[in-house]
């Protein structure tokens, strides 16, 4: 099968510099949904036709590469004279030996099912249009039924009265034998309201030229539903966001209030997880059985260990976080941590590729960066491993059942030994040596017969 994307329009409503079909929905061009489902149909082209926006379509795409099944050909679209006219740009790159799929880069939400019904629905000599009854059709291609069978699809601004009370509508996704397809677009003329080239006058050659003309129906309405403004990115966001809040719930997540989380990638849950309100997902997190995530969390391509429990307000990012341990709540786990089982991660504090061992805790208040942690470790309040000497950076060592006292400055590259404990308010600039009581605060004095100066009158 062959598969064409329209995607040239400006999208004048969105009001941005952005083409429209990058703009993101969960995290993820709107094009790029539509690639993907198209891509799970194993198609053997791909071809995305482009206009507006410049070279910035064609450069996402050049980043996919490799990253779907079929290379993703373009072509340019200049000027955009008509949906029929987009699809004729692409007719030099289709193979005529199986049917074309004509898929929207603005309808992000159709599923790779319903496409396959189409599909499936048009076989190799018929024509299929994906239509859905409509509450209100206003502005779309209304389906012209004759005792059933359809004959022709009519533009809102070019139909009669009584075509424009029809509830069927053209969602524009349609499956064509690609031999009539080329020829069809040929003959189109532009010879209308809206003096565009219409993909959809197809319909009536085909019914002229005795080729079937089938439909098939989305599960829902939404799936093809386009997106033209901000207000409908955002109700769509919504409901994606619902269909994957419900997925989850189906598989046994507890979420709080399935109309607050927010997935922008994969969430994979393991049984028994809770999940409170107002969370962000980014890439890929998962969460294993048992782990429950507090209000307001955001996690980017993390991973948390069985029974883990994440307290408000945190920030996990690139991050992996051992089986019952406790984070937060705010607490910020940067790029390159991994902490062991059991670890206690406490208010403000800071981790950054650094990994913390079993058992070892930071309760509050602590940078701990490029560091390599034992177990049984305490760090206490304050304590910062200066890792940043301006230019270069460097690691700490604190092995395991060392303690750091509060407000401890670590000046890598430093090493804790084993067992070692450093008195609170150490500025550490050597080595600690395993198992001894290490302090560098100068000695603790009183100075006799000083007294607060006082404010001289006027
Ligand atoms: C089209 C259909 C209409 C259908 C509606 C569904 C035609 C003539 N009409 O309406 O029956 O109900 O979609 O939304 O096909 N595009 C290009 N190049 C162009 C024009 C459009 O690439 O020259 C792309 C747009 O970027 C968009 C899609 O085609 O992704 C549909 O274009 P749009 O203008 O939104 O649809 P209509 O023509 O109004
Ligand atoms: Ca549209």
């Amino acid at each position: 099968m062959n598969v064409v994307i329209l995607a040239a329009g400006m999208g004048k409503r969105m009001q941005s510099a952005l083409p429209k079909v990058l703009h993101p929905l969960a995290g993820k061009p709107l094009l790029r949904h539509v690639i993907d489902t198209a891509s799970s149909l194993s198609p053997s082209k791909l071809c995305v036709i482009y206009g507006h926006g410049g070279a910035a379509v064609p450069e996402m795409l050049a980043q996919l590469s490799g990253q779907t099944g079929a290379a993703i050909e373009t072509a340019l679209q200049q000027p955009q004279l008509g949906t029929g006219h987009a699809v004729m740009q692409a007719v030099p790159q289709l193979d005529e030996s199986v049917p074309t799929l004509v898929l929207y880069g603005d309808v992000p939400l159709t599923t790779a099912a319903s496409l396959g019904r189409l599909v499936e629905a048009a076989g190799t000599d018929k024509l299929a249009i994906l239509t859905v009854e409509q509450a209100n059709p206003f502005g779309l291609g209304r389906i012209v039924r004759e005792n059933g069978s359809i004959v022709r699809i009519v533009e809102e601004k070019d139909a009669s009265e009584a075509e424009r009370a029809i509830r069927e509508i053209n969602s524009g996704i349609m499956c064509v034998p690609t031999t009539h397809l080329k020829k069809w677009l040929a003959a189109l003329s532009n010879n209308n309201a809206q003096g565009e080239y219409y993909l959809t006058d197809i319909v009536a050659q085909a019914v002229a030229d005795g080729v079937p003309v089938v439909s098939a129906q989305p599960s829902a309405e939404w799936e093809v539903a386009g997106v033209n403004s901000k207000v409908q990115l955002a109700e769509l966001e919504r409901r994606h966001q619902l269909n994957i809040a419900t997925a989850l719930l189906e598989k046994g997540v507890t979420l709080m209030d399935p109309a607050r989380i927010d997935v922008r990638g994969e969430l994979v849950c393991g049984r028994d997880v809770v999940i409170d309100v107002g969370c962000v997902f980014e890439g890929r997190v998962e969460l294993a059985d048992g782990v429950t995530v507090g209000p307001h969390c955001v996690l980017v391509n993390a991973k948390v260990g069985a029974g883990a429990q994440i307290k408000p307000f945190c920030h996990i990012e690139d991050a992996v976080v051992g089986d019952k341990s406790q984070i937060g709540p705010y607490a910020r786990l940067r790029p390159g941590t991994e902490l062991g089982e059991d670890v206690h991660v406490g208010n403000f504090v800071e981790i950054k590729n650094s990994q913390v061992a079993a058992h070892s805790k930071a309760n509050h208040l602590a940078y701990v960066g490029d560091a390599t942690v034992g177990s049984r470790v305490n760090i206490g309040a304050g304590t910062i491993t200066c890792n940043y000497d301006g230019a270069n950076k460097f690691r700490t060592v604190i092995e395991d059942d060392a303690f750091i006292g509060s407000d401890s400055q670590l000046v890598a590259p430093v090493t804790v030994g084993k067992g070692a404990t450093l008195g609170a308010g150490t500025t550490l600039t050597k080595d600690a040596p395993a198992g001894k009581l290490t302090i560098s605060r100068p000695k603790q004095m009183t100075v006799e017969g000083w007294s607060r100066p006082v404010k001289t009158k006027k």
